[in-house]
């Protein structure tokens, strides 16, 4: 089990979703050091849309792989509802990424062998969940991202917006504390970008799921509730969004190409 300093705290009473307090990661290369975050600092709210913004190169994976225990900080403090990851094992973290934290990816990263469902069930067996009740709970998920109908499809017969949803689904499935998509829609096309981009809207609003969107597209930023910005490993703006674009809206201007499937967002 996973030692909790503040296991007292419920999840539902920790507002605060992550704390990045003066965060620092070095790189050792042969040419000296590479300084991938210098000191950054901020917070992320439970029900927030956040998006990580800045040109590429600039520390934004970083900073995702931080906060989703994938890689530690050189100095510096990374809490997840309330919990220090800083003096946390591989074990610790990997139990801690697998209950609390949702990934989605620039590659939808699906099991080529198994099914949409069997996909989601994925996170759920990380987790110690039986196959029978897996598959029971894969279903909605699937549902909140459109694909209710396709349990069965093979990821070889979807297109690349059914696989990104796939991935959201087995993202969602085990109610993390945040979702991090980094560059969720770089190998997607626009009407496929903005019907991922409704897809997080409506996670997030009907469903309160907060998400932290990494990505190098200043647009893409305008769909979510606040903007920071990073630039050479630093943090230049940290501004809240006060009209989020529509991505529902936004999609009536992009014309679906004939031969694809309408699916519902
Ligand atoms: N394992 C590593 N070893 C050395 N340098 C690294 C390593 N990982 C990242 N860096 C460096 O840290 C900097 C920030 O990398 P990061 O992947 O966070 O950029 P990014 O903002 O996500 O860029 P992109 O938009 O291309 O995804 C880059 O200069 C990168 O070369
Ligand atoms: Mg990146």
């Amino acid at each position: 089990m996973v030692c909790m300093d503040r296991k007292h705290l419920s999840p539902e009473r920790v507002v605060r979703v992550v704390e990045v307090i003066d965060m620092v990661k070095d790189f050792t290369l042969g040419v000296g050091p590479v300084h991938g975050l210098i000191k950054i600092t901020f917070r992320i709210e439970r029900g927030e849309f956040v998006s990580i913004i800045g040109p590429p190169g600039w520390g934004k994976s970083i900073s995702v792989r931080i906060i989703g225990c994938l890689d530690k900080q050189t100095s510096g403090t990374c809490l997840l509802e309330g919990i220090s990851l800083n003096g946390l094992g591989p074990d610790q973290l990997a139990e801690i990424r697998n209950k609390k934290i949702g990934f989605v990816c620039q590659q939808f990263n699906l099991r080529s062998g198994n099914s949409a469902a069997e996909n989601v069930e994925v996170s759920l067996n990380h987790v110690g969940v039986a196959a029978g009740e897996a598959r029971e709970r894969a279903i909605k998920p699937l549902q909140a991202v459109g694909m209710a109908g396709h349990e069965d499809r093979m990821p070889s017969r979807m297109s690349g917006c059914e696989q990104q949803r796939v991935a959201i689904a087995r993202a969602i499935v085990n109610q993390p504390a945040i979702v991090l998509a980094d560059e969720p829609t770089g190998a997607l096309d626009a009407r496929s970008s903005m019907e991922i981009l409704a897809i997080f809207q409506r996670l997030n609003r009907e469903y309160g799921i907060t998400i932290m969107l990494a990505t190098h597209d200043p647009d893409l930023a305008k769909y979510s509730k606040r903007a920071i910005h990073i630039a050479a490993g630093k943090i230049e703006s940290d501004t809240p969004i006060i009209e989020p674009r529509d991505a529902v809206r936004d999609l009536e201007n992009i014309p679906a190409s004939p031969s694809a499937e309408a699916a519902p967002v």
